[in-house]
C-alpha cells in the first residue's frame, strides 16, 4: 500500500480477506463451525459473523451513514462483552445465516466505497476505515487458523510446502552500532493508533540474531535440561512452567529420540532448520538466558528491521518500502509453516537481519505502552485499554498473517503465557564499548 491509496487497492484487500475467511470456514462442516475446539478460541462461526458485524458498524453505519443491517446482533458479537469461553452459549447466527449476513454487509460496503472520496472525516482519510476493517478480518483469519491448529481430526487445509534451504546458513549475530533511529510512523496510511507517532529513540550498541531461533537450536536447549533448570527462568516464568507442566513447545511430542510436531491435523518429525513456533514468552526468555543472551526490546527489534544507517531513515519493511511478496517473506497462510532459516535472503534488513517479517511472531521483552504523542483512534478499545497490562509485545507477523496486517511498525501484544499463537523469537545481547 503506497501513501496514495486507490479504491482498487481497497477492494483488492477486502476481497483477499473475504476469500481467506471463506476458505477457513468452507473447509469444515457445520458441526465443526459451531463447535468450540478450545476454550482459548471462539467457535469459527462466531468469528465469521463478528467480522461482518464490525464491518457493518464501521463501514456501513459510521462511514456510510446507512441503516443498520442487523442492530439486534451487535451485543452478541461484541468481543468486549463476551469472553471466548462463553461464546458457544450465545444464540449465534448459524453458518448459513452468518454467510448470508457477511455477504449482505459486503454488498453495502462496496456501495459505500464507491461513494467515498477518501477525505473529509479522519476515519475516511486515505481509506483508513476500509484498511482497518481489512486488517481486522485478516487478524481474525489468523485467529481462525490458530483454531484449525487446535482442532482435532483430519487435516482440512492444504498448503504448498515452505521453501527449504540446501545449506544451513551461519547462525551468527548482527551488530547494530549505538545511535538514534526513528521508531513508529506518521505517514503509513493504514497504521493503527499504537504505531504512531514517529519519534527518535537512541539505543546503545547491541547484537541481534540474524535468524529466529530454530527448532534444532531449541532441541539443544531441551536436551540440556532447559525445562528443568529454574535458574534459566524468571520467577513467574518458572511458576508457570511448573503449573502448566511445560516440557516442550505446544504441539510437540517425543517418540524415543525423535520429536514430532502436530501441524493442522498432520504429524511430522520436527523440522530442525525452521524457526521454532508455539512457544510462550517465558520459554523464549529461558532459552535466551540459556544461550547467554536476552530477548530484544521492541525498539531493538524495530531498529534492526527498519533503520537504514546509510540514508538515515526508517523503511516500511526490512528490505525497503515495497509491499511484501513471496520472495521476501513467508506471509499470507501460503505455506502454513515457517520456512527454513535462510529461505528469504532478499528480505534482509539494511543491517542484514533476516526473516523479521513473516514466519513467526517474535516475542520482545517490552510491555505495551503508547508512543509519545499517542492519541486513541478511532476508539479507546483498539489499544489504549490494553496499555500497561500483563502483555509482551510481538513483532513481525507470522506465516498466518496477511501482508495488509503486517509492516515494520506493526505492534502485536499478548499475555506471556500464550502459545497457541504463531509465536517464536530471536535473541539479542548488549554490547559494551564503542561499536
Ligand atoms: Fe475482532
Amino acid at each position: 500500500m503506497s501513501a496514495e491509496v486507490t479504491k482498487e487497492a481497497v477492494e483488492t484487500v477486502l476481497d483477499r480477506a473475504r476469500a481467506r475467511s471463506l476458505l477457513l470456514t468452507d473447509c469444515v462442516d457445520d458441526t465443526e463451525l459451531i463447535a468450540q475446539h478450545s476454550p482459548l478460541m471462539s467457535p469459527l462461526v462466531w468469528d465469521l459473523a463478528h467480522i461482518g458485524n464490525q464491518e457493518e458498524l464501521w463501514l456501513v453505519r459510521d462511514v456510510g451513514g446507512r441503516e443498520p443491517v442487523r442492530r439486534d446482533i451487535d451485543d452478541m458479537y461484541d468481543a468486549f462483552k463476551h469472553s471466548r469461553p462463553t461464546r458457544p452459549e450465545l444464540p449465534l447466527l448459524d453458518p448459513a445465516e452468518s454467510r448470508q449476513y457477511i455477504r449482505t454487509v459486503r454488498g453495502k460496503v462496496l456501495d459505500v466505497l464507491a461513494d467515498s472520496n477518501f477525505d473529509g472525516k479522519p476515519l475516511e482519510r486515505s481509506g483508513f476505515a476500509f484498511g482497518m476493517i481489512a486488517q481486522h478480518e485478516q487478524q481474525h483469519a489468523e485467529s481462525m487458523l490458530a483454531t484449525h491448529q487446535l482442532r482435532s481430526g483430519p487435516a482440512a487445509l492444504v498448503a504448498t510446502p515452505a521453501p527449504a534451504v540446501r545449506r544451513k546458513p551461519l547462525h551468527d549475530e548482527v551488530v547494530v552500532p549505538a545511535g538514534p533511529f526513528v521508531m513508529g510512523t506518521d505517514d503509513e496510511p493504514w497504521a493503527l493508533d499504537n504505531e504512531r507517532t514517529a519519534h527518535q529513540v537512541y539505543l546503545g550498541p547491541y547484537a541481534i540474531d540474524r535468524f529466529p531461533v530454530t527448532n534444532g537450536e531449541f532441541i539443544e536447549f531441551i536436551d540440556d535440561g532447559g525445562y528443568s533448570r529454574p535458574e534459566l527462568w524468571s520467577r513467574v516464568g518458572w511458576r508457570h512452567r511448573i503449573d502448566a507442566k511445560l516440557t516442550a513447545p505446544l504441539f510437540w511430542e517425543r517418540d524415543g529420540s525423535t520429536w514430532w510436531q502436530r501441524s493442522f491435523g498432520t504429524d511430522k518429525p520436527v523440522a530442525t532448520r525452521r524457526p521454532v513456533v508455539h512457544v510462550s514468552y517465558f520459554e523464549a526468555e529461558a532459552y535466551a538466558t540459556w544461550a547467554g543472551k536476552r530477548l530484544p526490546t521492541e525498539a531493538e527489534w524495530e531498529k534492526a528491521a527498519r533503520w537504514d544507517p546509510e540514508s538515515g531513515r526508517s523503511r516500511r519493511f526490512p528490505w525497503g518500502d515495497d509491499a511484501p511478496d513471496e520472495t521476501r517473506a513467508n506471509l499470507g497462510q501460503r505455506h502454513l509453516s515457517p520456512a527454513d532459516a535462510g529461505a528469504y535472503p532478499d528480505g534482509a534488513s539494511a543491517y542484514g537481519v533476516q526473516q523479521l517479517i513473516g514466519d513467526v511472531w517474535e516475542w520482545t521483552s517490552s510491555g505495551f505502552h503508547p508512543y509519545p504523542g499517542f492519541h486513541a483512534f478511532p476508539y479507546r478499545e483498539y489499544s489504549e485499554v490494553f496499555f500497561g497490562g500483563d502483555y509482551k509485545m510481538l513483532r513481525g507477523g507470522s506465516f498466518g498473517t496477511d501482508s495488509v496486517a503486517c509492516r515494520g511498525t506493526f505492534r502485536n501484544w499478548d499475555h506471556p503465557i500464550r502459545r497457541q499463537i504463531f509465536s517464536g523469537f530471536r535473541c539479542a545481547r548488549t554490547l559494551s564499548g564503542h561499536v
